[in-house]
Order: structure tokens, then sequence, then C-alpha cells
């Protein structure tokens, strides 16, 4: 019978002090929830000179995260060190010894997440992960529970807000991608090395994790189709403004005929779409389900404070599990679901073309798109001097085909260039 709930913290950084803190200053809300008390009895860090100006002793602290574990003080593990080892071998063997983990790591689950799964199967003990995704914003659990018995056909999410902030400055200010970077990076919104948000690596490893909970599918970061934000010029958003589009990163996760289609690109979102109201720093995820039809969950993606409240929210959980002696809560066996080839996804797509301003040019072109399935669903043309650019919307059309278009004008006379493909969220979904 426990009365207390002891936790062993793994890692003492931007998320693990903000845990600390909010552990000690709702301790009472806390105690009424769990139904007893949470105490943080150890913590695990890398170096122990470091004054952290925690409500917590210094003989709580160690170097020795293996020792965290196995102590027999410790019911409970959060893991909030980051990185693949040595996160995956302690959560493993916390788990293997009966204890409950509850962990943010998103680029540990989104790779090794179906053993970890199935290990704390296995042994019949939660492993919660509420922080790894959007931060703050309950995602897992709605998707896990309250929609457990809808089916989700689609998950759209702007799951990084790096990048959001920089797609918000160059949509408002007229800024280049340089010029917003280097201002998020003054701003402490993007890291000196911003390869893994702006390359979208960050977001394919959080839509991996999406898409194996919305759709019980075992999904890996590697199956994720992924394109960054380097390559968006502040031509492009003006291009998509002035046809009622708002550029944004999106990660998709979508079923389609019983294969999953995961993808991480910039998209064309019409401006009375919610996700284009999201802005700067800001998250937010969108799903579609067959019963309960739109949804959407918005708030802060990162941060100390919103991602120890996603981890406190979890340890709430693990710890009336504990105290009830309920069977930790799993999310079952992940199937082998196919991964849909990117070329095979369909969607509408935004491109343009700068052409010379002479008659039978568009001509010319339309058979192209025609001989490989690509229906036009507007064009537009607008006069650059010498040359003018036509600006294409297609109707849905898979990605293969627009790709083979795209070779097909290339090699048309008076095309000069074909710039920016970029996909559209359109009304045709
Ligand atoms: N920060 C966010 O906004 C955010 C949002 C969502 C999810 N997450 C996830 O939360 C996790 C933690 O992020 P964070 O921003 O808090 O990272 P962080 O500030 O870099 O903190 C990492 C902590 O782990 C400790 N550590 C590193 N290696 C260790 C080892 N071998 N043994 C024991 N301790 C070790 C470090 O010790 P020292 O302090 O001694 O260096 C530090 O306290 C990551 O998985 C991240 O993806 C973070």
């Amino acid at each position: 019978m426990h009365e207390q709930v002891r936790v062993g913290l793994l890692g003492c950084g931007n998320v693990g002090a903000a845990l600390v803190r909010l552990v000690h200053e709702h301790a009472d809300v806390i105690e009424t929830r769990a139904g007893v008390p949470i105490e943080i009895a150890r913590v695990a860090v890398r170096d122990l000179s470091k004054d952290r100006g925690l409500p917590l002793p210094a003989n709580r602290f160690t170097d020795d995260a293996v020792g965290v574990v196995g102590d027999p003080d410790v019911d409970v593990v959060v893991e909030v060190i980051g990185g693949v080892e040595p996160a995956r071998a302690l959560i493993v063997e916390a788990l293997m010894a009966g204890k409950p983990v509850i962990t943010a790591n998103k680029e540990l689950l989104a790779v090794h997440g179906r053993e970890l799964f199935e290990t704390a199967e296995g042994a019949g003990v939660d492993l919660l992960f509420e922080a790894s995704v959007g931060g703050g914003i309950p995602l897992m659990r709605p998707l896990r529970e309250s929609l457990a018995g809808d089916r989700i056909r689609r998950v759209m999410g702007i799951v990084n807000g790096t990048t959001n902030y920089i797609l918000t400055r160059m949509t408002d200010d007229g800024d280049t991608f340089a010029d917003a970077l280097a201002d998020a990076q003054l701003l402490g919104f993007a890291e000196p090395d911003p390869t893994a948000d702006v390359e979208g690596y960050d977001a394919a490893a959080k839509v991996a994790i999406i898409a194996s909970i919305a759709f019980g599918a075992r999904v890996v970061a590697s199956d994720v189709y992924r394109e960054g934000i380097t390559d968006i010029t502040a031509d492009d958003i003006a291009a998509a403004r002035d046809l009622g589009y708002v550029v944004k990163l999106l990660a998709i996760a979508e079923e389609v005929d019983g294969e999953v289609a995961v993808r991480v690109h910039p998209t064309m979102v019409p401006e009375r779409h919610p996700l284009a109201a999201v802005r700067d720093s800001f998250n937010a995820v969108f799903i579609e389900g067959d019963a309960v039809g739109e949804l959407m969950f918005y708030g802060r993606g990162a941060g100390g404070a919103p991602t120890a409240s996603a981890v406190l929210g979890d340890l709430v959980d693990a710890a009336k599990n504990l105290v009830e002696g309920r069977k930790g809560a799993t999310i079952g066996t992940l199937a082998a679901k196919p991964i849909r080839d990117i070329g095979d996804v369909s969607s509408q797509f935004y491109l343009h073309a700068e052409v010379a301003d002479r008659p039978g040019v568009l001509a010319a072109m339309a058979p192209r798109f025609a001989e490989h399935g690509v229906s036009i669903r507007s064009m537009q043309q607008q006069g650059i001097g010498e040359e003018a650019r036509l600006v294409f919307v297609t109707h849905r059309a898979r990605e293969a085909d627009v790709r083979a278009t795209v070779l097909a004008l290339r090699d048309v006379d008076a095309v000069h260039r074909v710039g920016a493909v970029l996909r559209v969220i359109g009304d045709e979904g």
C-alpha cells in the first residue's frame, strides 16, 4: 500500500527543473488528485556541480541514473534526459522492474516506441508520454482514450513552434527565411543548429508518434516523408496570400484504404481554416474523425513549464494507478499496417511557371497536365516584364503524377522555370 509515490527523475534541464517546481508549488492539488503525496525522491543529472536553484535538498541529486532506476525507494520513473541512449536502456530497466515510466522523449519513441510499448505491456505497467508531442497540449490522452471508439481519418498538426514562428515572421513582416531564422535564434525560439526544426525532423518524429497512436500502427520516424521550410521564399508566401492561403509546415497522418500516409511538408492552408490562425510559436493539432467530425487542440507546444504540466498529468495518472493497484494503461499491440509511398499520396497542388509572354504558351502546357491525369482547378497569369508567371492550383492528384507533370513542363520551350510546388489543403481536403 502506497502512502506516497516517490519519483526518480532522470534529467533536470528545462523540463525536469520545471517539473520539480510544479510538484513543489502544486503539492496540495496533486495530493488531492493522486490520492497520495508525490515526492521527487531522487534526481539524476550529468553535472552535479550546477546550481539549479530548486526547492530540493542537494543530497537528492546524483549522477548515477542507473542507481536511481534501481533504487527500491523509487516507485515511478520520469525520463526527461532526451536522446536515444541512455534513455532507452533506463526506461526498459525501469519497466522490467515493474516501475511505471513517464517520458517526454519524442526522438526515442519515434524510433523505439514499439519495443517500449511492448515491454510496458508485458510488465503490466504504465508507459505514458503525453509531453512527447505538442508539449503542454493534451493530445495523446484524447487520442488514446476520448476518441478510442471513433475512427480517426486524418490528423494535421503544426507541431513545431520554431518553424511556425519563422513562417509567421515571413508572412506578417515579409522577412526572408534567413532573417526570420536569425530573429528566432535571437529570441531563443531556434537552436544555434536549427536543422532538426527547419528541415522537419522534429515534426517527423512527432507525426510518427501521432500516427502510431491514432491508427494503432507501427510507424517510425523513417516512414515519414519529410520536407522542411528552408526553400520557402517570401515570394511563395506572397503568392499564397494572393490566392487566399497561408503557408504552414504541416505534419499530416492519414489512413487511406488500410494504408497509413505520414508526411511533413510546407502546405498552403486556406485563410479560413483554423490551422491558418495558429501563429508565432504556438502549436495546434486538427483531428478529423468519423463520428466526432473536426476537433482542434491549440497551445504551447514547448517550453519547460507547459511540457512539465503534461508530464505531471501523466505522473498523477500513474500514481493513481499505483495507489489503486490498477494494471497500467497500455496502448495495446501496434499493427504492421503498410505505409503508403509518397508518390501515391494525393492532394491538391500549387505550382507556378515563369514563361515567355507570348500567345500559345498555355496551349503548349495544358496537354502536359492532361497526359499525367492532373486536372487544373484554377490558373492565374501575372505579368513580370518579358515573362509571365502562370500560377496553377490543381484538383486532387497523386504526387507521382504531379512530379511527372513538372518534369514534362520543363521540356516545353516557352517555359523558363517551374517554381515552388506546394501541397494545398483545399475544399477537396
Ligand atoms: N524543452 C522543451 O520545450 C520540450 C518540449 C517537449 C518535449 N521535450 C523533451 O523533454 C526532454 C528533455 O528536454 P529538456 O529541454 O529538458 O532537455 P535539457 O534541458 O537538455 O535537459 C536534459 C537533462 O538531462 C540531464 N542528462 C543528460 N545526460 C544524462 C545522463 N546520462 N544521466 C543523467 N542525466 C543526464 C542533463 O543534466 P545536466 O543538467 O547536468 O546537463 C539535463 O539536466 C527531451 O526528450 C525533449 O525532447 C522538451
